[in-house]
């Protein structure tokens, strides 16, 4: 059943009556700022908000309505960007005096991206980035879980806490990834403020200026910008559709000594592609050979639409070559910056080091509330509902690519993840292809972003994380239509950039 939320409670007479008209729905898939943007809109076109009324200022109306402050104001932003509402600064926010009206608001109607300074970035269809949609965060819950969090351990939550991490979290932790036949223990995690962060003081523990580490090809830039900053070398093995080339592989090893091979074994980024167990198995008698150090970041294995299982590297380690590193980011919200590493004892030492002289801990709040969400077993619940959310957007996706676009494009589904990497012709330039569908409104991330040499030139990444499915379908229309069009060379009947 939806929550209304209505008013009746009395604040000065003219907020009250205006107030009073505004009943915002929880439920509803469109955000609260663009209802409540909506509403007023609404009020004030039908004269039923005054020009030059002073709108309620943002504390008071946020109260009323049970919604957070930044709701309110970015409705407020929404209605002055296509000046509604114009703000007096040190006074608050007013009715302008005539409204233009625009039936059509693009603004009000559909999602608008607002960064954190609440400027409005223009409108766009975003499959270049893998962040997940803020509409999806479990805020409410979170909200409930923090407040137990603060009645019960006080100040304490905000003291000076155990560097290695929030010890009844690691417990946690530790009994979960039995779900995922990993074995470990609170000893051997670390909490890190972010996947980011676990990566680069890996690089920091492991790397001097001029060593080399083997990496997939393509891979997460992130993690490429730091192995470089750190003055490393680079040795790309390419992956394919069940991991990276094994025969590569053995043929740099006997080439080089490197400090690491940093993996995505299950839907990788960028590709989507996940290893087979036979290449896993090898790839660790690989390293048990050669005494290779291996890397396993597996933040996206918990988002997996088909029905066979994924298993991490880390469960098929019995010689303890494997450092694992998970983070929260994709599957809860990646504003808390919380992942963790699972390190074999010879490394314990000198990894704990490096997070204590990086920042000394992680944020001892967020870790005590996501402890709760494994304790009252609440964390399962929070999978179910993002896999089943992305695994629609994944579905919409992959139909939407089938339908439209043109036989020279390629792509292999992948069972999970956040991604589709789309092989396109040489014929193509990205940059072009990148223009002319931001040009449309679709914002796509190029191929070369992925690979720390050769830039390739023909493949673009997908990503459903932050697009909901119609906006999926448009998205992909739009952008099939562009590539046909610039497949051939018919660039008179493009639509106007
Ligand atoms: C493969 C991979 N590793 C690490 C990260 C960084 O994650 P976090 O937000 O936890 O720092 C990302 C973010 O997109 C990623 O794709």
């Amino acid at each position: 059943m939806h929550t209304i939320m209505h008013l009746q409670e009395a604040i000065p007479k003219g907020e009250f009556k205006m107030i009073d008209l505004l009943s915002l729905d929880k439920n509803s898939s469109t955000h609260l700022y663009i209802q409540l943007a909506q509403q007023l809109k609404k009020l004030i076109k039908e004269e039923k908000i005054a020009p030059h009324t002073k709108l309620p200022p943002i504390r008071k109306l946020a109260q009323k309505l049970d919604i957070n402050n930044v709701t309110v104001v970015k409705a407020y932003d929404l209605l002055a960007a296509e000046n509604t509402v114009y703000k007096k600064v040190g006074s608050g926010t007013f009715v302008a005096p005539k409204l233009e009206v625009d039936n059509e608001s693009p603004h009000l109607d559909e999602e608008v991206y607002i960064d954190e300074d609440s400027k409005f970035d223009q409108q766009i269809i975003n499959f270049a980035t893998a962040a997940p949609s803020p509409e999806l965060f479990p805020v409410q819950t979170f909200k409930k879980l923090l407040n137990k969090v603060l009645d019960r351990d006080k100040g304490y939550a905000f003291g000076y806490q155990k560097s290695q991490g929030y010890l009844p979290l690691r417990e946690s932790i530790s009994n979960y990834l039995q779900n995922y036949e990993i074995q470990s223990t609170a000893q051997n995690i670390q909490i890190v403020s972010g996947a980011q962060q676990g990566i680069d003081i890996l690089a920091k523990t492991f790397l001097d200026y001029g060593d080399s580490v083997l990496v997939e090809e393509p891979s997460y830039p992130g993690a490429l910008s730091v192995f470089k900053a750190k003055g490393a070398q680079l040795i790309e093995v390419p992956i394919e559709k069940d991991g990276i080339k094994i025969a590569e592989l053995e043929k740099k090893l006997n080439k080089s000594k490197p400090k690491f091979l940093y993996l995505m074994p299950n839907f990788q980024n960028p590709t989507g592609y996940s290893y087979s167990k036979k290449k896993m198995e090898k790839i660790l008698d690989l390293a048990a050979e050669y005494n290779l150090l291996i890397i396993e970041d597996d933040c996206l294995n918990d988002l997996n639409y088909s029905s066979k299982p994924t298993l991490p590297l880390k469960a098929l380690d019995n010689s303890s070559s494997v450092i694992y590193l998970k983070s929260f980011s994709k599957v809860f919200m990646p504003g808390l910056r919380l992942a963790f590493l699972i390190i074999p004892p010879e490394y314990l030492e000198d990894i704990l080091l490096s997070k204590y002289i990086s920042d000394i801990f992680t944020d001892g709040l967020v870790q005590r509330v996501l402890d709760l969400y494994f304790r009252q077993e609440i964390w399962t619940e929070q999978l179910d509902y993002l896999q089943q959310t992305y695994q629609h957007r994944y579905e919409v996706m992959v139909k939407s690519l089938k339908n439209h676009l043109p036989k020279e494009v390629s792509f292999i589904t992948p069972q999970g993840g956040l991604n589709i990497w789309l092989k396109l012709p040489d014929t193509l330039t990205m940059e072009q292809l990148y223009n002319r569908a931001l040009g449309a409104g679709v914002k796509i991330a190029t191929g070369d972003l992925f690979y720390s040499q050769q830039p390739c030139q023909n493949r673009i990444r997908l990503s459903f994380a932050a697009v909901e499915a119609q906006q999926i379908k448009n998205g992909i229309e739009k952008l099939a239509k562009i590539i046909k069009d610039l497949l051939t060379k018919n660039n008179d009947i493009l639509p106007p950039l």
